[in-house]
């Protein structure tokens, strides 16, 4: 869990901005919900110096990565960064490609906590290959760096990058917008729903330590409505994806705050077993989907797709289903679970009768079930 300069803030970044960031995250209670990296995307390059190191860029980093690391770390929160595979990062910044293990020494010479490994301009390279020269290159440098491989799924990372990086990405890049593709032209973004079919089948490459990166949030960006960052939220927390905030923490709203910083459904997110969530169930346009949780409790997550109310009507007995990959079963039909609502945060007794629930477009109903 933690922070990333990207989707909002793009190549504006600088020293100031990061160092706020950090503050904010500790004053806002973020922190104590469980964000704890505040990584620096694309742009914080300068050039490299005659014997090839790598600096930041001097008019917006004049302190340096090692002092910023060290007010990140002083603050309690670990410090992330981001390079690329080919010659240039996808931001025209020099890429790590021939400096590979020079890189990863000065990351760890800085303090850096995370790697952030972009795949532009990779022209000639296979991805696997060069992961796992990066993921050498770290552990040469001697510093435990969490490895977030991001070549957009085109190799299908989730086959081999299990013990070459912790996460890796499913998609490309995440567009802020709940339900739409983003022509750029030689390229497309995608929307929250579209990121979210991309998913399917790829829950059983996932586990604590590997996991599958459907992107960054785009909660409190500006586009999705209280519903659908909610849903965003939700379906992130029900597939176990890393949560990454994405937006400006110095001045969003409460409403954003309330939804990043939910309890519920962080717990639900970072579940000690770390099992992807799954589809059940779909009927007219609202998805069910499942996810096993330590102690033998499970998440139900219902999904409105469409932009209409409907109505939700729950008979605990249709839900029975045994999961495969995790090898567990859901059985409300016998098994008497303790319903909590976990974004109205309310109890709502034991599983058994039929629930009518009425769903919002985009929205979410989303439940605790508890042995
Ligand atoms: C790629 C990545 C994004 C972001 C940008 C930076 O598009 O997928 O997440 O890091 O590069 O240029």
């Amino acid at each position: 869990m933690g922070w990333n300069s990207w989707n909002k803030f793009a190549c504006n970044i600088d020293e100031k901005l990061i160092r706020e960031i950090a503050d904010v995250m500790v004053a806002n209670g973020m922190k104590d919900a469980g964000y704890t990296y505040i990584n620096i995307d694309d742009c914080w390059h300068g050039d490299r110096d005659s014997l090839g190191f790598i600096h930041p860029d001097p008019e917006r980093f004049p302190s340096g990565m090692k002092a910023l690391a060290d007010y990140v770390h002083s603050k309690g929160l670990k410090i992330g960064i981001y390079s690329d595979a080919g010659s240039q990062t996808c931001g025209g910044r020099p890429g790590s490609r021939g400096y590979e293990f020079q890189d990863a020494m000065t990351y760890a010479e800085w303090g850096i906590d995370y790697l952030k490994y972009d795949w532009c301009n990779t022209e000639g390279l296979r991805a696997e290959g060069a992961y796992k020269t990066i993921t050498a290159a770290l552990k040469k440098a001697g510093r435990p760096i969490v490895l977030s491989i991001c070549e957009w799924g085109s190799d299908k990372p989730w086959e081999w990058a299990q013990d070459v990086g912790h996460l890796w990405r499913t998609t490309g890049d995440i567009y802020n917008c709940f339900d739409c593709i983003h022509d750029h032209g030689t390229w497309k973004s995608l929307g929250i729903m579209q990121i979210l079919d991309m998913q399917e089948g790829l829950r059983q490459y996932a586990g604590p330590g590997h996991w599958n990166d459907p992107d960054m949030l785009e909660i409190g960006n500006g586009q999705l409505t209280p519903a659908q960052d909610r849903a965003h939220f939700s379906m992130w927390a029900m597939i176990a994806a890393p949560l990454m905030s994405g937006n400006d923490l110095r001045s969003m709203d409460k409403n954003t705050l309330e939804v990043l910083t939910n309890p519920g459904v962080i717990a639900i997110n970072q579940d000690s077993l770390g099992i992807q969530g799954f589809r059940h169930l779909v009927k007219d346009s609202v998805e069910c989907w499942l996810k096993p949780l330590e102690d033998g409790a499970w998440a139900l997550c219902y999904l409105n797709r469409s932009t209409e109310v409907k109505t939700v009507s729950i008979d605990w007995q249709d839900l029975q289903v045994t999961d495969e990959h995790s090898n567990r079963q859901f059985n409300p039909g016998k098994t008497p679970y303790k319903i909590r609502n976990v974004w109205t945060k309310k109890d709502m007794g034991s599983v058994g009768k039929k629930m009518t629930h009425s769903l919002a477009g985009h929205d979410v109903l989303m439940f605790k079930l508890s042995i």
